[in-house]
């Protein structure tokens, strides 16, 4: 799948893309019914909420499940990817953020390139992060809320933060923040599950904890140009893959299809 020349205009400007519809009810059932077993796992890769212990997020997963590893080969994923940053990328990060029922908690503003410079010590700011809603998500289960526009600012300061949440991130400050929504307001990413998103490394971007009694599962993966791969090797590997073979697309019906039962 190809993203038209409007979507692609809207992305360079606002600096994020909704992609209604981008995977069916049937796709987003076949990818549910792993989450279990792999969010039961006792494994570093599965990081859990600092308050309720239930999983924040679980990472790695392409690695550690079929289906997961067919998903981040996905044409309708890495066909805009490859449109957006070129054709040599590789699986930076696979990951399904969980944000639980009653227990997920926030993600705190942040931008993913001041991570992936300040941890892995990737060059510039190419990677992309492709999402795909697991649930639906709505202004009651902690969407993701972006600032448009704030990707055109470059690398905003930013730091470390270890305590807020059980993630180290490099986060943003209010007064960067509150510059940046003075200009570009904030929208909250929602829609029905299988909704595709697309949003680059110097994006600025947050959730708010989930108090609702609906779970609001958002699969992840990030893709980085190989010529743009870590300098340091610092995270473990489930946290910044060090594995920088392109990736090869996929067939479209790769989740449900025949080249499926193949396997
Ligand atoms: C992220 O920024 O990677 C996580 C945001 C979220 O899942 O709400
Ligand atoms: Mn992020």
């Amino acid at each position: 799948m190809n993203l038209t020349p409007t979507q692609l205009e809207r992305f360079e400007r606002d600096g994020f893309l909704i992609l209604p519809k981008l995977f069916s009810a049937a796709e987003v059932a076949v990818l549910l019914r792993e989450l279990p077993a792999l969010f039961a796992d006792d494994t570093p890769a599965n990081f859990r909420e600092k308050s309720s212990g239930v999983v924040r997020t679980a990472m790695g997963l392409h690695l550690r499940n079929a289906v997961f590893s067919r998903l981040v080969r996905h044409p309708r994923l890495i066909g805009p990817a490859t449109q957006i940053a070129g054709d040599r990328l590789y699986v930076q990060q696979v990951k399904v953020n969980v944000k639980a029922a009653f227990g997920g908690e926030a993600w705190q503003w942040h931008y993913d390139f001041a991570t992936h410079r300040g941890e892995d010590g990737s060059p510039e700011p190419l990677a992309l992060n492709l999402h795909v809603f697991l649930d639906d998500v709505t202004e009651f289960n902690g969407p993701l809320y972006f600032i448009p526009g704030s990707h055109r600012h470059g690398p905003a300061p930013s730091a470390l933060d270890t305590t807020t949440t059980s993630y180290p991130l490099w986060c943003v400050g209010n007064d960067t923040v509150t510059k940046l929504v003075a200009e570009g307001g904030i929208v909250a990413a929602k829609g029905p599950a299988g909704t595709g998103l697309v949003f680059g490394d110097c994006m600025v971007h947050g959730s708010p904890p989930n108090m609702s009694p609906w779970p609001r599962r958002i699969f992840s993966l990030i893709v980085n140009p190989v010529a743009n791969a870590l300098t340091r090797f610092q995270r473990p590997d489930f946290q910044h893959h060090r594995d920088l073979t392109p990736i090869v697309p996929l067939a479209d019906d790769c989740l449900l299809g025949a080249s499926r039962a193949a396997e």
